[in-house]
């Protein structure tokens, strides 16, 4: 028996690969340990997003250095999207690597391992097809045809034991949209849907397994566009079709999406919000900026009236839904008048919350080489004002909650002694007191209190507190 220890950085992706990386590890023995110390294999997920991801990555894998001096038969390996951007180069600043593995090429880890020597030269898998194995800084790794990985993303045991209650599960990996600052299409690579008969088919395992919520996950999730259809019907977008199969399930209770984006809106699905009662009021959609100009120059294809009108038509099949965002301020160009405009869109539509970042020059993107850089302290500025208003907006919204009664699905225990946590349809946390066997059940919770990040609640009095229970 050999012990592992994962670290995952970045978004969902990353998330589920390394739950998928669990599963396949389990299958050929080895056993996840909660410290580094007692760890033979060591694996740092990471993100390439921003430029700050990176370098968080790179600090945190040079902190194991005393680690790999001290005992050098542990094996130290590194994956995910900053692994696939830096391919062999990353040996150069940490040169005790012995795997560097881009997304595409994770399945192949269990099966090398046995075979690597902690102290002999690392190896390099990236692209989708054939490995190259390096001994020094320098030499080229391949990069193989893109076919490939389609097959091999097939084959995706979920990790053993119990399915965690809230369960995220990949439809579609890559983008081909090519956003002028995304660093994903050139490190995920192009999109690719996965055979619906996988999906539902990792769907029963995970809800015969004891989930009830399932996330499906993709760069742009209702572009959902498989090769073969077979069990989706016609007549339908593949995306909506795959939502109503996957709510047609008992055992599901709850089912969310991440991420879309707004130029891939079809009627039906928006409809959808409003007539499939499995699907949570909830959705994530990325904005990015309130200027046309900006918007055009991020080659994001809908501008500030289309986002505005999609806004409308998704409130008025579900005025109950949820919305949040991510807003990128600072894009070469953007002046302050398009920065006012962004400012100007967020307090017209009232997002339940938002993701903003400073816009961070990425490798390969177009928008690197576009001139009108906006100064680091101007983006720091415009970022805090932007969270600023945000903030107030998510309270205010919040504090409308308070004395209304929501249904929760319980995950967890919440911070204080007694406590529990979980999430409202619209996603936001609520604690509140309760007993411990309420844990992975529905039930209704009074809101009494609202805060920017969380909510707090209580048990309503003499009630039927099961929604559906399992
Ligand atoms: N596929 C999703 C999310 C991609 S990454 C989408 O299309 O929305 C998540 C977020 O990171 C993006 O929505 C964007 O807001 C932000 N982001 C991506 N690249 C960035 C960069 N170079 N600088 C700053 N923020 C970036
Ligand atoms: Fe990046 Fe745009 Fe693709 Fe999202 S849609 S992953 S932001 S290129
Ligand atoms: Fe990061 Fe790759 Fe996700 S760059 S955000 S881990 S797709």
């Amino acid at each position: 028996m050999k012990n592992y220890h994962i670290i995952t950085f970045g978004c969902q992706m990353n998330v589920y690969d390394s739950g998928r990386l669990r599963g396949l590890l389990a299958e050929r023995g080895w056993r996840s340990v909660a410290t580094l110390a007692e760890a033979d294999f060591i694996f740092l997920n990471a993100c390439s997003i921003r430029e700050k991801a990176a370098q968080r990555v790179i600090a945190r894998l040079k902190e194991l250095k005393p680690l790999k001096k001290a005992r050098p038969s542990v094996l130290i390996g590194v994956g995910g999207c900053l692994a696939e951007q830096e391919g062999v180069a990353f040996l150069a600043q940490i040169p005790f690597l012995s795997l560097i593995v881009g997304p595409g090429r994770l399945g192949e880890i269990p099966e090398r391992l046995a075979s690597l020597d902690p102290q002999g030269p690392a190896l390099i898998l990236t692209g989708t097809g054939r490995a190259s194995e390096t001994a020094s800084p320098g030499s080229e790794n391949e990069v193989a045809s893109e076919e490939e990985s389609e097959i091999a993303s097939e084959a995706r045991p979920t990790p053993p034991g119990p399915a965690a209650l809230s369960s995220f599960l990949t439809i579609m990996e890559g983008c081909d949209n090519f956003c002028a600052y995304c660093v994903v299409p050139y490190l995920r690579g192009r999109e690719r849907s996965r055979p619906p008969a996988a999906i539902l088919r990792e769907a029963e395992s995970l809800l015969a397994q004891g989930c009830r919520e399932i996330t499906l996950l993709g760069q742009n999730v209702n572009s959902y566009a498989p090769t073969r259809l077979d069990p989706l019907e016609p007549g339908q977008p593949p995306f909506v079709a795959l939502l109503k199969k996957l709510a047609a399930y008992p055992e599901l209770w709850r089912l969310r999406f991440t991420t879309s984006h707004p130029k891939d809106f079809s009627p039906e699905l928006i409809e959808l919000f409003g007539s499939l009662p499995t699907l949570c009021p909830q959705l994530h959609l990325p904005l990015q900026s309130g200027s046309d100009a900006i918007l055009r120059a991020m080659g994001r294809r809908y501008d500030r009236a289309g986002y505005l009108e999609l806004v409308r038509q998704l409130r008025q099949a579900n005025p109950q839904l949820a919305l949040s965002t991510d807003i990128i301020v600072g894009f070469p160009g953007e002046t302050e008048a398009d920065w006012r405009m962004t400012q100007e869109l967020l307090a017209e539509i009232r997002f339940d919350s938002i993701f903003s970042f400073k816009y961070s020059d990425r490798p390969q993107t177009r928008a690197q080489n576009l001139p009108n850089k906006v100064p680091e302290l101007e983006k720091s500025r415009r970022l805090f004002e932007t969270q600023l208003l945000q903030k107030a907006i998510t309270l205010e919204i919040n504090q409308t909650l308070v004395g209304q009664t929501l249904e929760v699905l319980v995950t967890g225990t919440g911070r204080r002694p007694g406590q529990l946590s979980g999430r409202t349809g619209s996603l936001k946390i609520v604690n509140f007191p309760g007993p411990n066997w309420l844990q992975g059940q529905l039930t209704q919770v009074e809101i009494t209190e609202a805060h920017v990040a969380s909510l707090l609640g209580r048990l309503p009095e003499a009630q039927d507190t099961f929604a559906r229970s399992a």
